[in-house]
């Protein structure tokens, strides 16, 4: 019987979100520049008699187990996409989780692309990143970009994707909320800000790629933007309040990551990210602070445990 494979895959931020109008098919066109950041969510995934999906960590306890967790759709849809039988797959998951959950840095994407990269060595496929990235495309619109990594331009609903050139090691500080946002409710409530009044737009992503090719946090920092960081805090109010709170503790600027309610501070330097994190874990603005540095690669495997 195969060795479980454990892999290790990265959270997200988005440096630019400009979000287009609604579609047809309920997505919205994007343009925006994520960036892969070191906090990680660890999955196994192993052959065995009694399929499921377990879960640790971060947030484990609101994270369902069942068919709906997107690990398991994984397992399903590459099961499917190879012939497998996607029913019954004897297949048992173990999430270890860094990465908020419903945070807006795309836990549960990176929990399934980390599936697909753990089953594809562990049924030794012969399967390439780009066949990988089209199965990650059916699961989730931020699933090909955290089994990607790096810093990337992401266009269509975000997961079609261009590698941006990057010369520098960013420092992040994460503000993680009491309680997760729902994307489909923020999405909602941008619509329904815009169909009230027009909110204002961010501008256009060139001087953000300009700004990542020069490599000064100082120039990045003053083009953070997020289209959704209206919708995020018209439905958590208090967001406001973390987000002064962050830049007041020294940080260069901060943004609502994705959809939120997370809330990420770039900051000049690791010394000044973890002065930022100490002075903002005592303003009382959010549950717990992390730092993280990006960019960081996409979804790889870190072990393969050997079966005597
Ligand atoms: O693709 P994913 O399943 O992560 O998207 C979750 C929800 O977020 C979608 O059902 C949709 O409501 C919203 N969404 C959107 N436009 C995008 C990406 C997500 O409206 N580009």
């Amino acid at each position: 019987m195969p060795a479980p494979v454990t892999v290790r895959v990265p959270s997200k931020v988005n440096l630019h979100l400009a979000v287009g109008d609604l579609r047809p098919d309920g997505y919205h066109d994007l343009a925006t520049v994520f960036q892969a950041l070191s906090l990680t969510d660890e999955v196994t995934v192993a052959i065995a008699d009694e399929p499921g999906v377990e879960v640790h960590g971060e947030g484990a306890d609101s994270v369902p187990t069942g068919a709906s967790n997107l690990a398991w759709r994984a397992v399903q849809e590459l099961a499917r996409h190879v012939g497998r039988d996607a029913d019954e797959p004897k297949v048992r998951i173990v999430i270890r989780k860094g990465i908020p959950v419903s945070g807006g840095m795309a836990g549960g994407s990176a929990d399934a692309a980390a599936t697909l990269v753990g089953l594809a060595a562990l049924w030794r496929l012969d399967i390439g990143r780009d066949e990988l990235a089209k199965v990650a495309a059916r699961l989730g619109s931020d699933v090909p970009f955290v089994l990607h990594g790096g810093t990337a331009l992401g266009t269509g609903r975000g997961e079609q994707l261009v590698p941006v050139l990057t010369r520098h090691t960013y420092h992040w500080v994460l503000a993680f909320d009491r309680r997760g946002l729902s994307t489909p409710k923020v999405y909602g409530e941008l619509d329904r800000l815009r169909a009230e009044g027009d909110p204002p737009r961010i501008g256009d992503v060139e001087p953000v790629l300009e700004a990542l090719a020069s490599g000064d946090p100082r120039q990045l920092a003053l083009l953070l933007g997020n289209d959704l960081q209206a919708a995020s805090v018209s439905l958590r109010p208090g967001l406001r309040r973390t987000l002064r709170a962050g830049v007041t503790a020294g940080a260069l600027a901060g943004t609502v990551s994705g959809s939120g309610p997370t809330c990420a501070f770039l900051c000049e330097d690791a010394d000044a990210a973890l002065r930022v994190a100490a002075e903002l874990s005592g303003a009382g603005v959010c549950r717990t602070v992390r730092v993280a540095h990006g960019p960081v690669p996409g979804a790889r495997v870190t072990a393969t445990e050997e079966r005597p």
